[in-house]
């Protein structure tokens, strides 16, 4: 059997064409199995190793293909005799012989068909299905999505896997998502690329195929407390904290003043924005069953037009999974969360120079905080931080792994290149919309009092309870619900 398939190869062989072709086909799925095998037994799971087995061995395998007939047929032209006489000259007489279906050499060849056709159907089908795993969209570029692959690593979403937000479900988002692959493939290969990725990415699937397959937008309700920690640039680093009750229900029926009252079910908010970008409006529309209402834009001229949005999750959650930290919020919260030690004094000041002091790489960072940092404890406090060595040491450890976290100069991704629109940081975020400059035809604009969307616990304290200070203030900013505060602190005491 074996003998007689090495022979029907060299029968193929007719010429380097055709030996090229022979040679590459049979490599290339012998290789395919090989690796198919490694993978199964786990002992392999690289993402460029299932490129190579996934796209780089079937390409091949195909152009093989593609070369054993050329060469065939440079041969035939070659000899100059008639496609009869050459092939009962270069195969087995036996293979040759009709037989009552027909010539062997076609049914050879049609079951070697329907092994090809099987095996690239195979190997597709085990591609499409690698090419959805994270690990391959993370670093099968490599540097391209190193970013996002980092950032999202560190995330909730990070068991989530990045088709299940990029691409949705069914055979249009499928082969949507493919055809802009190759496209990335492309511009990868080419270094066609802007640097950083440019945001809003507007192939995004609409977030009700996609964030709402797992939150569901009409189940919001009650309160969230968020703790904004701060630390000073004293010599104690002084803590100060804002503490927010974030109003998050839906606001379904008749309850308004809640967050998530945008994307309920039975509300629609629509808007254009100045080049598509997001962030200037032009105006804001509100569709509620019949209702209908709209707020223009009173300092942008009403000729100006843009594509018209559907406001979703994503136009204030543009930052779910690839969080990019802030340097100050990064040491503030590292601090607060105990992976910093107070002690260390000018622990903030210190700490926020090193990890800032512009590196051109990670390689540089990583040793630049360290010498910033150590030095300057060696140089200025030697006698107080004697004791307080492994602390610093901890410190360095920390601020290189916040930096490798965040700053990526491959791709010129340094501190926080994207807005976060979840909250109002530099006037951006919700005052897009909830601002003095978008009014209804009454001049009437989109409500933006402080305390729309969250109450205050504290402002700037010196603890986080300050309002349990001032428990009989009679302001608006301390009137809550004695739930509210017992959820308060429970919270507060995790
Ligand atoms: C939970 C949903 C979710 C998952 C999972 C997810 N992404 Fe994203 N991704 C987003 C959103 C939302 C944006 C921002 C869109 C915007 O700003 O317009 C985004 C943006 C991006 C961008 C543009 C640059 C940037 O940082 O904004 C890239 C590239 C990207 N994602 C790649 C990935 C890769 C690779 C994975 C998997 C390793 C992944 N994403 C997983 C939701 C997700
Ligand atoms: C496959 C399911 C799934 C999808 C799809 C998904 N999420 Fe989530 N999301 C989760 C889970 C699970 C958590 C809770 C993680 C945790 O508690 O650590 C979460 C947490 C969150 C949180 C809270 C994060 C925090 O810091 O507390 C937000 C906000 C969020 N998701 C928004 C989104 C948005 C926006 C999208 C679409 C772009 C999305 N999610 C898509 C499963 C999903
Ligand atoms: C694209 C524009 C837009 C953005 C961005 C936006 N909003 Fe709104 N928001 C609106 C409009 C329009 C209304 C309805 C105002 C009205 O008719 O009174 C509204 C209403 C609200 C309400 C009151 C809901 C109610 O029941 O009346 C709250 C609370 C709110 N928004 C919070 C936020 C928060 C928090 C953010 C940022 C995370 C935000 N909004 C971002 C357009 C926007
Ligand atoms: C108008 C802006 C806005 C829109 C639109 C929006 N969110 Fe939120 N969402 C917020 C804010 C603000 C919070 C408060 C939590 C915070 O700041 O981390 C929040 C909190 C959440 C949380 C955490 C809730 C909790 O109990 O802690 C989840 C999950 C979430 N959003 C998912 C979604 C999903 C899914 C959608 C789309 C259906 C969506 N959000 C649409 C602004 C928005
Ligand atoms: C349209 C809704 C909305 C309005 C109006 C609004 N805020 Fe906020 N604000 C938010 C949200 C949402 C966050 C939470 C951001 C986050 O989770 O990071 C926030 C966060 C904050 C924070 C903590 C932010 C930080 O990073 O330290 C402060 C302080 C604050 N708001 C003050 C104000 C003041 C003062 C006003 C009135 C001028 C105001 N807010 C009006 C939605 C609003």
């Amino acid at each position: 059997m074996f003998r007689k398939y090495r022979r029907f190869l060299k029968g193929l062989s007719t010429n380097w064409v055709g030996t090229a072709g022979v040679v590459l086909t049979t490599s290339a799925f012998v290789l395919f199995i090989f690796m198919e095998a490694l993978r199964l037994l786990g002992i392999v799971t690289n993402a460029y190793v299932g490129l190579i087995s996934y796209m780089v061995l079937p390409g091949l395998f195909l152009l093989g293909l593609a070369l054993i007939p050329v060469g065939w047929w440079i041969y035939r032209k070659g000899t100059g005799r008639s496609t009869a006489e050459l092939l009962s000259e270069r195969f087995d007489p036996e293979i040759l012989q009709p037989k009552a279906t027909g010539s062997r050499l076609v049914a050879t060849i049609a079951v070697l068909t329907l092994v090809n056709v099987l095996f690239l159907g195979a190997g597709g089908a085990r591609m499409l299905h690698f090419m959805d795993e994270p690990v391959f969209c993370g670093t099968a570029c490599h540097r391209v999505m190193h970013p996002e692959w980092i950032t999202y690593q560190d995330s909730p979403h990070a068991r989530v896997k990045c088709v299940g937000c990029h691409v949705g479900e069914g055979a249009e988002a499928l082969v949507d998502a493919k055809l802009n692959g190759l496209w990335q493939i492309v511009s990868a290969t080419f270094d066609l690329y802007e640097r950083p990725i440019p945001t809003p990415v507007h192939q995004l699937r609409p977030a009700r195929e996609t964030c709402e397959k797992c939150h569901w937008p009409d189940k919001f309700h009650g309160s969230r407390v968020k703790t904004f920690p701060r630390f000073g640039f004293d010599r104690e680093s002084t803590p100060s904290y804002t503490a927010l009750s974030l109003k998050i229900g839906s606001g379904t029926g008749e309850q308004r003043g809640e967050i998530h009252w945008h994307v309920a079910e039975a509300n629609e908010v629509r808007y254009a924005s100045r080049n598509d970008e997001r962030e200037t409006m032009l105006w804001v529309e509100v569709r509620k069953g019949d209702d209908f209402w709209r707020f223009t834009n009173r300092k942008i001229e009403q000729e100006e037009t843009g594509a018209v949005r559907t406001m979703d999750c994503v136009d204030c959650h543009n930052r779910a999974t690839h969080v990019y930290e802030d340097p100050e919020r990064a040491i503030d919260e590292r601090i607060h969360r105990g992976e910093l030690d107070l002690s260390i004094p000018y622990l903030k000041r210190e700490a926020l120079a090193a990890l800032t002091s512009g590196y051109a790489d990670t390689a540089a960072a990583t040793a630049g905080i360290r010498n910033a940092l150590t030095g300057v404890y060696a140089r200025r406090f030697r006698a107080e931080t004697a004791a307080l060595q492994e602390s610093i040491e901890d410190a360095v450890g920390v601020l290189q792994a916040l930096y490798r976290r965040n700053v990526h100069p491959l791709m010129n991704v340094s501190w926080n290149p994207y807005p976060d629109h979840r909250g109002h940081r530099g006037g951006s975020g919700c005052f897009r919309c909830h601002n003095p400059d978008l009014v209804d035809a009454y001049g009437e604009p989109i409500p933006y009092d402080c305390t729309l969307c969250h109450s205050f616990l504290s402002y700037d304290s010196s603890a986080p309870f300050a309002f349990l200070e001032a428990p009989d203030s009679t302001s608006a900013d301390f009137s809550m619900h004695a739930y509210l505060r017992d959820e308060f602190l429970r919270s507060a005491s995790r």
